[in-house]
């Protein structure tokens, strides 16, 4: 009776789809974000399938992850550069590339999406792989800006949905914010926090919060330094020489906006303002719109709140 029930059981349990660590990873878009995330899942020991829209695109994100990886093994392995080679072939072997992400999900663990920052484009992937993938595959969004409640609601498994917010670039960044919803289970959310810390990635926990734990200080104190500009009340080079001598930082709010991205900076802040238009700190930057309206993006356009050598 004893070994039935045990049976019953293990049958029960599997067909709910029961979640270990993570073996198999699909990491999808091979952006700047999502080519580094395979990059370190690969290089600690994960399989990982890497998805984007055409083979163009992932040849050119697996040379990039091919350069990211020859400066790794250049200092790790300066008095051995055999061991260097070894090293990067093995990742790069643990490493492969689909323009399908429906096959890409078949088998895998975890689903990492690192696509365009759109939520109607990220919904449509998401309810398409719900129908595909394992019962036991976890779901997870890079997202910065949008809600992983209002990602995870386009499938049926709210459950097995998390954050996973990494930070640029991925290989140097030691920080993941690992994003829980109310729906989030115990332990989906601690399979995510223990994958993680398999990544070598120090985790910070936090709730479906507008910009997370990190963005939410960082982008208001960003806007904050653009207003004191917009009253007259200090210039941009002063409000940083301010925060590196007086506060410590390492960059001061215009260095650290121009090197974000102005849009970017418009983007996250346009949507909190639209979902909570009377939050004084969300208000929109008459300043940062100009800027943004004359394509003067900060260092990837040449000009921001400073000019830069191309
Ligand atoms: P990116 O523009 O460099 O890469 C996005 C990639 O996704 C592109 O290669 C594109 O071809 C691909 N893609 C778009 N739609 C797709 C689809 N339906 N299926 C497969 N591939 C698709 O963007 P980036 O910067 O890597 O950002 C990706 C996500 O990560 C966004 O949600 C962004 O908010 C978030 N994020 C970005 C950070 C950054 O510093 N850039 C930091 C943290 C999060």
């Amino acid at each position: 009776m004893a070994s039935v029930c045990k049976v019953i059981a293990r049958q029960l349990s599997t067909s709910v789809g029961r979640q270990g660590p993570v073996k198999y990873l699909t990491v999808i878009g091979s952006g700047l974000m999502g080519s580094g995330i395979a990059q370190v899942a690969a290089a600690t020991g994960h399989n990982v399938t890497l998805v984007d829209q055409s083979d163009d695109i992932l040849n050119k994100s697996m040379g990039n992850i091919k350069k990211s990886l020859e400066r790794v093994a250049k200092k790790k392995y300066a008095d051995n550069p055999k061991d260097g080679e070894e090293f990067i072939s093995g990742v790069l072997g643990r490493i492969s590339t689909s323009t399908d992400s429906s096959s890409a999900v078949e088998k895998t663990d975890l689903v990492i999406e690192a696509i365009v920052e759109n939520l109607g484009v990220k919904k449509q992937l998401f309810s398409a792989l719900d129908k595909v993938a394992p019962q036991h595959t976890i779901f997870s969004s890079n997202t910065s800006s949008i809600p992983i409640t209002d990602i995870a609601a386009s499938t049926q498994r709210k459950d097995r949905f998390g954050g996973l917010h990494y930070f640029n670039p991925v290989p140097m960044m030691k920080l993941l914010e690992v994003v829980r919803t109310s729906e989030t289970s115990d332990e989906t959310f601690n399979t995510l926090v223990e994958f993680g810390k398999a990544m070598g990635k120090v985790t910070v926990n936090c709730k479906d919060t507008a910009g997370f734990i990190v963005n939410r200080l960082l982008v208001p104190y960003m806007l904050e330094a653009v207003r004191l500009v917009e009253r007259g009340d200090a210039s941009p080079r002063d409000i940083d020489v301010a925060m590196k001598l007086g506060a410590g930082y390492p960059m001061g709010p215009f260095e650290l906006s121009d090197y974000v991205g102005l849009d970017t900076m418009k983007f996250i802040l346009d949507g909190w303002h639209e979902r909570d238009p009377n939050h004084p700190l969300f208000k929109p930057s008459p300043l940062l719109d100009k800027l943004v309206g004359e394509g003067k993006l900060g260092m990837k356009t040449g000009e921001g709140f400073y000019k830069h050598k191309k």
